[in-house]
């Protein structure tokens, strides 16, 4: 079968050629010259990616998004700790499932319907009632493609001794971090998603608050392999330019990163930033011209990494995922209990650019239509083109 395929599910997404081929760079021991100073790079790269300086640490680990979230909580929580979870769908309600495995009080805000996101109110009525060690919030919940305004959190508890947590598994290297701006304690994320490197990167960022509190902890919960405190001596070497181990990093997909980087370098970030935040502006307005509607409840909350889109009443989900294949176009099914047969996602993040949009709604007009949906050929796609052209892409 022909690989060339649009991989428009949210993650692993598209990959640029030049990453891929990075990738397979012969033998290089995680010791070697040449490696120490490709890592030492990358984590210089990674600061200025969420616009912050060497008082924050990063990490990279070898595994997933869910690694670097229990990673993330595992090291600063302490005996009985009041936890507060912000939470917009699955994601969110991992960190729930994550946190009870470990000896704190957890209270949980949900959202009532996907495609909302938790009201700023309701988070501050929490934080008045209550001493919180921390909160963890996911910036882009990728089951509904809702975008949580973190700034604001930020705001709340930048004064307080609660720490702010945020899984950008799904928004970090696609939408504007301002950690230091916004007071967030830890950023975390996996590699396969808006970094555009294969999975199996773990990273995360650590404000001088959340360093603090490590100390403060020692890493009594996390398991050995996620200690942190081991792992923040490894890098401050390899970013000294001396070799350090403590568990083999994931040479390959570091020098993925590496390129990676790179590339967002050269296009410089706030122009990357600005890329997803037109092409999935365009793609929302060409679906909702074709007559469909987006979980989001508002343009504000609505991701720039990922769109969640129900299907028309009457047709089925697989049917549509097996048409648009045909088309070869990958789609992503529903995650969001109970609806999850109800609607699909497309990811638009990483080296995604406006051909690969326009393709993406055409395909999805055919398929659509071959399936008995009544709708005008190019009524999406024109639309698409009309905020692309605006925007001078
Ligand atoms: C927002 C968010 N958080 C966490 C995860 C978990 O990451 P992983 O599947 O890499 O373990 C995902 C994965 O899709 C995600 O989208």
């Amino acid at each position: 079968m022909s690989e060339r395929r649009l991989m428009t599910i949210p993650g692993p997404t598209i990959f640029d050629p030049s990453v891929l081929r990075s990738l397979s760079i012969g033998h290089l021991s995680h010791t070697s010259k040449e490696f120490v100073k490709i890592f030492s790079e990358v984590l210089a790269k990674l600061r200025k990616l969420l616009y912050v300086d060497d008082e924050y640490k990063v990490v990279v680990l070898a595994g997933s998004g869910t690694l670097a979230m229990e990673t993330a909580i595992s090291n600063l929580i302490g005996k009985d700790d009041n936890v507060l979870v912000v939470s917009n769908g699955v994601f969110g309600d991992r960190m729930r499932d994550l946190l009870e495995r470990y000896p704190v009080n957890i209270d949980i805000i949900r959202v009532k319907e996907p495609g909302e996101t938790v009201p700023i109110r309701m988070i501050r009525e929490k934080l008045d009632e209550k001493d919180y060690s921390m909160i963890t919030v996911t910036h882009v919940d990728t089951s509904t493609a809702v975008r949580q305004n973190i700034a604001e959190i930020g705001e709340l508890v930048r004064d307080r001794e609660t720490l702010l947590i945020v899984d950008g598994v799904c928004s970090v290297g696609g939408e504007e971090i301002k950690m230091d701006d916004w007071s967030l304690d830890v950023v975390l994320t996996g590699s396969q998603k808006a970094l555009g490197v294969p999975t199996g990167l773990a990273v995360l960022w650590f404000s001088e608050k959340a360093q603090r509190r490590l100390m403060e902890t020692g890493s009594l919960y996390a398991p050995y392999y996620m200690d942190l405190n081991k792992w923040i001596k490894v890098m401050d070497s390899y970013e000294n330019l001396k070799p350090a181990y403590f568990a083999t990093p994931s040479v390959n997909l570091i020098v993925g990163l590496h390129r990676s980087l790179e590339l967002m370098e050269e296009e410089g970030f706030e122009k990357r930033f600005k890329r997803h935040r037109v092409i999935s502006h365009a793609f929302r307005e060409g679906v909702k011209a074709m007559g469909l509607e987006i979980l989001p409840r508002s343009e504000e909350i609505a991701a720039s990494t990922v769109t969640a889109i129900y299907l028309p009443r009457n047709i089925d989900l697989n049917s549509f995922r097996g048409e648009m294949l045909k088309r070869n176009v990958m789609v992503a099914g529903g995650l969001y209990p109970n609806i999850k047969s109800k609607y699909f996602r497309v990811g638009h993040m990483g080296p995604i650019n406006s051909n690969d949009i326009v393709a993406v709604t055409c395909a999805i007009e055919r398929s659509l239509k071959i399936l008995g949906y009544n709708l005008k050929l190019g009524v999406g796609v024109s639309k698409v083109q009309e905020i692309l052209y605006k925007n001078n892409f």
